[in-house]
């Protein structure tokens, strides 16, 4: 399973980066603005950032609601850097947008997922991604994980090689289940995927350890 990081901030992507697991990085315009990127050249110049750090694919997302200006934006996007993949809305013109750049070689992630049908559109316009939000969907009671459930069993009904990109995660134990239900992509938070470091049993081992090895002196 791949774990990207799902911030806008360089410092946690790199501290992901050096931990040495991060396999890319996606962001979306709330993260962007959170970091307080203003202005076209400076959210260009942050993405080149991104892309500076990290070996693997970097989702940038397009603003534009309309084919034209999603085609616009995603072709500039693409320019910045190989690593950028166009990151477009489940909407009308968004599926338009992502069979176009299917067409062109362009990669594209499939965002704002909350269905299986709407995954089972992306797949058909070939996008490359499809993000199903988990989080969003456990806050309004509805479970995020079954979802992904039914989008690996219908991605594997068909052999879509459209990759599982599970979004929205808010915890460590969403990305476990992802694992087990066969998410082939993660996209989370820094702080869920330290979370996967903890056990009381490793401190209190590495304690005992450390105290005993006093006594080897070494
Ligand atoms: C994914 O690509 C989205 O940017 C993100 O995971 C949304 O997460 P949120 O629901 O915590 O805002």
């Amino acid at each position: 399973m791949k774990f990207f990081i799902d911030t806008a901030n360089l410092r946690e992507i790199e501290e992901a980066h050096d931990l040495g697991v991060l396999d890319g990085v996606t962001t979306n315009p709330s993260l962007m603005a959170k970091e307080g990127i203003k202005g076209k050249s400076a959210i260009l110049a942050h993405y080149k950032a991104i892309c500076d750090i990290t070996d693997g694919d970097v989702s940038a997302e397009v603003i534009s609601t309309d084919l034209e200006g999603m085609i616009r934006e995603g072709e500039e996007l693409v320019k910045i850097d190989p690593k950028i993949v166009v990151k477009i809305p489940m909407i009308k013109e968004g599926v338009k947008a992502i069979s176009y750049f299917t067409k062109k070689g362009i990669r594209t992630n499939c965002t704002l997922v909350f269905s299986g049908g709407q995954a089972l559109l992306a797949a058909k316009a070939g996008a490359t991604y499809v993000s199903p939000f988990i989080g969003r969907l456990d806050d309004i009671s509805f479970d995020g994980m079954d979802l992904i459930h039914q989008i690996r069993t219908v991605y594997d009904n068909y052999g879509y090689e459209t990759q599982i990109l599970a979004a929205s995660i808010r915890h460590t134990i969403h990305i476990m289940k992802c694992a087990e239900v066969g998410a082939d992509v993660i996209t989370s938070p820094l702080s869920s995927i330290m979370g996967l470091l903890n056990h009381p049993l490793t401190t209190s081992g590495l304690e005992k350890f450390i105290s005993d090895a006093q006594k080897l002196n070494l």
